[in-house]
């Protein structure tokens, strides 16, 4: 038996599952995350830690013999979120978000650092690890003193089960300190930006082992002792293990929180300028690529907030088949955005609003200003060299028929959707936990999913769309001439 848990935004998902990839169980635990000031977003360790006692308490009550047979853990997680222990551990503040944009000032500093984007690969975005350090140097100077180590989510999850202080390299990419083509730390990018490289944890491979569980938490949580905690992955590059998106070309359309448009690649093709994200994946000698929006979800969800309804009732309110763009235009900046703008300061906006425009007039807008973002995303990662010519979409938003068939039609390529069943972040962590157990081979363990249905572009609306597009993709620098 192998366990995968996928430390989300909104919540934490385990997943128990036996050698052949047979799903036995899956349970969550939901946490909350503050927002104490506009742009920041933080959640508590603790909450973590309580969700994962509640999964594992609701599973051993389910499974007691399962249980009592799990060889390995695997963990996957939000990614770039900082977590600042003391000296024995303890966490000095919560851990501020991938999503938290209050270090775009730190983030543009470090990023005019001469061997930053060579040596990481990346634009240095305010969302990552190393501008938040910086910001935590320089509003809350007793705490960054006191920094010993610094976690990444996952990480902080893994050194409670385990008492090690480990990374693996998906994840490390997303800090701005990783040497991101060496696969390790770069003592340059570490002292450039203030750090000590005795503050990081230990690299591993996502699908090695890191050592085993303490016997104590094993006992708690209903396991046997001695059970084998891999590195894991950030999310997104546990989610290409759970599809199978190892090589070249692979890719997903992850409709999350944020909004991800992914590709493995067999080498590394930084192209910082576009910003798209270049990272470790999971398994040794690969990369992958992605454009990031911050609210895909998040931009329905914030919609059927303020309209006292659920996302599943407004996307339903739309149909299954599109029938063209509406004339509405909305921008999905609610947080500011990454790829192609890093812009944290810009904001979301509607255009053309008409006296008639309903509920399912304002999701038509957010959906289509959410898929043209995604557009943008297909745009700047084609300029790596990436060959994209299919994607399988995972995520909430994927339930959502008339998003898949939009998201088809707007990047103009077939979208796969996998019959029913797990293949999302927490499968991928399982998958790296059986690597990590077994020594099996992760292309053998990391298949792709059977496929349930194709979606394909609506050619009969392609011209539509594609002039929708052309509209949007003219607003973002004129709303921000006039925002900021
Ligand atoms: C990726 C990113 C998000 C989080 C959300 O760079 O910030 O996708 O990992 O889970």
């Amino acid at each position: 038996m192998f366990v995968g848990l996928d430390l989300g935004t909104s919540g934490l998902r385990a997943l128990l599952i036996d050698a052949q990839q047979t799903v036995i169980a899956a349970r969550e635990a939901q946490y909350d995350t503050a927002r104490p000031h506009a742009g920041w977003s933080e959640q508590n360790q603790a909450d973590w830690i309580d969700a994962c006692r509640q999964v594992f308490a609701q599973l051993s009550a389910d499974f007691p013999a399962h249980m009592a047979a799990v060889k390995g853990i695997g963990v996957s997680g939000h990614m770039h979120g900082a977590n600042l222990l003391d000296e024995t551990g303890m966490p000095l503040r919560p851990c501020i978000m991938w999503n938290d944009t209050r270090a775009a000032k730190e983030a543009q500093e470090l990023d005019n650092i001469a061997d930053m984007r060579s040596l990481s690969g990346n634009i240095v975005f305010p969302g990552f690890t190393a501008p938040k350090l910086a910001w935590v140097a320089a509003h809350e100077p007793e705490i960054f003193a006191r920094t010993a180590k610094v976690l990444l989510p996952k990480d902080y999850l893994n050194f409670w089960l385990t008492g090690i202080y480990a990374s693996d390299l998906s994840d490390s990419a997303g800090t701005s300190w990783l040497d991101v083509g060496a696969r390790g730390w770069s003592e340059t990018l570490l002292s450039e930006s203030g750090m000590r490289p005795n503050q990081m944890p230990t690299l591993f491979e996502g699908s090695d082992a890191i050592g085993t569980i303490r016997d104590n938490i094993a006992a708690e949580l209903g396991l046997p002792k001695a059970v084998v905690v891999a590195a894991g992955a950030g999310d997104n590059a546990a989610a290409a293990c759970g599809i199978g998106a190892l090589n070249e070309g692979d890719g997903f359309v992850s409709l999350g929180t944020s909004g991800v448009l992914l590709t493995g690649r067999d080498a590394y093709a930084p192209q910082p300028e576009s910003a798209v994200h270049t990272f470790c994946h999971a398994i040794p000698n690969r990369w992958y690529q992605m454009g990031v929006i911050l609210a895909a979800t998040d931009s329905l969800n914030w919609l059927a907030r303020n309209l006292q309804d659920s996302p599943q009732n407004l996307t339903a309110l739309l149909g299954d088949a599109l029938n063209g763009p509406g004339s509405m235009r909305f921008l999905p900046y609610l947080s500011g955005e990454r790829t192609p703008h890093n812009d944290a300061q810009i904001r979301g906006a509607f255009l053309n609003v008409d006296m008639g425009a309903d509920h399912a007039a304002l999701t038509q807008a957010v959906l289509e200003g959410v898929t043209f973002a995604l557009r943008d995303n297909l745009n700047a990662l084609r300029t790596t060299g990436a060959q994209l010519d299919s994607l399988i979409a995972i995520g909430g938003g994927a339930q959502s028929r008339y998003w898949v068939e939009l998201i088809s039609t707007v990047l103009n390529m077939p979208i796969s959707l996998p019959k029913a069943g797990e293949f999302g972040a927490a499968l991928g962590a399982a998958r790296l936990a059986i690597c990590a157990a077994t020594d099996a081979a992760p292309d053998a363990v990391m298949t792709r999913p059977e496929i349930g249905t194709t979606v394909h572009p609506r050619s009969d609306l392609r011209d539509s769309y594609e002039a929708a597009y052309a509209d949007f993709a003219q607003l973002y620098p004129g709303i921000k001439a006039l925002t900021q």
